[in-house]
């Protein structure tokens, strides 16, 4: 079944939907590489004080991996069988290991809090009205002092997904109670010749 324009669907029914974009190959947000913004952060050390991260809604994304290769502990989320297929077999190729799980990240627990979290197109794939909940299960996730890498999608479009993701939306959900915003501006990561995502690193309080 292929989501309708809002994509307001029961979790299940989302995973079907996402499930199919895989198997049709319609997966036009994948960029088959590195996301600009992950080695941006890389090339500023931003990682090197992170030993374990969670990846939701991972997708086929190679993010994993690299966090893998650079030795942290990953824990590698999604609820399409076909993305979480290939993150194994990538993985066992290399013979690195993760945690890779079939989890609705709406309602998945680590087994203890984490120092990162990277979230790469997996907010804006899940509609608004859950976005508060995804946002408090982030804050979960992450010890306090970790940091959670955002990749705020902007489409400036009504519908989706992609959800546009405002930052002035997002700091209201990503509240200042909660989370450091930086004053250094967003990093630009261009998606494609509509879409921008605006790479900010939270830190949790
Ligand atoms: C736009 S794709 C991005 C995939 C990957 N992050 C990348 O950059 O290629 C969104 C991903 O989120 C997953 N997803 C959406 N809602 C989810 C949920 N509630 N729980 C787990 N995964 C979810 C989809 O299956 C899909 O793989």
């Amino acid at each position: 079944m292929m989501s309708n324009k809002n994509d307001t669907t029961a979790p299940f029914e989302a995973g079907e939907a996402w499930e199919q974009r895989y198997t049709d190959n319609s997966t036009r947000w994948e960029r088959g590489d590195l996301n600009p913004a992950f080695i941006h952060w890389h090339d500023e050390g931003r990682f090197k004080e992170c030993k374990s991260v969670i990846v939701p809604g991972c997708g086929r994304s190679p993010e994993p991996m690299a966090f893998a290769q650079m030795g942290m502990a990953v824990s590698a989320l999604d609820f399409a069988p076909t993305a979480m297929a290939f993150q194994k077999e990538a993985f066992a190729k290399a013979g690195l290991t993760a945690q890779i799980e079939a989890a609705d990240v709406l309602t998945w627990q680590p087994g203890s809090p984490v120092d990162a979290l990277y979230d790469q197109t997996c907010l804006c794939a899940l509609t608004p009205t859950v976005w508060q909940d995804y946002a408090n299960q982030i804050h979960r996730w992450v010890k306090p002092g970790g940091k959670a890498f955002m990749l705020f999608m902007q489409t400036g479009k009504e519908g989706g997904p992609p959800f546009h993701s405002p930052l002035e939306r997002m700091q209201k959900i990503f509240d200042a109670a909660r989370w450091d915003w930086p004053d250094a501006p967003a990093f630009n990561a261009e998606h494609s010749s509509e879409k921008v995502e605006l790479g900010v690193i939270l830190t949790r309080r």
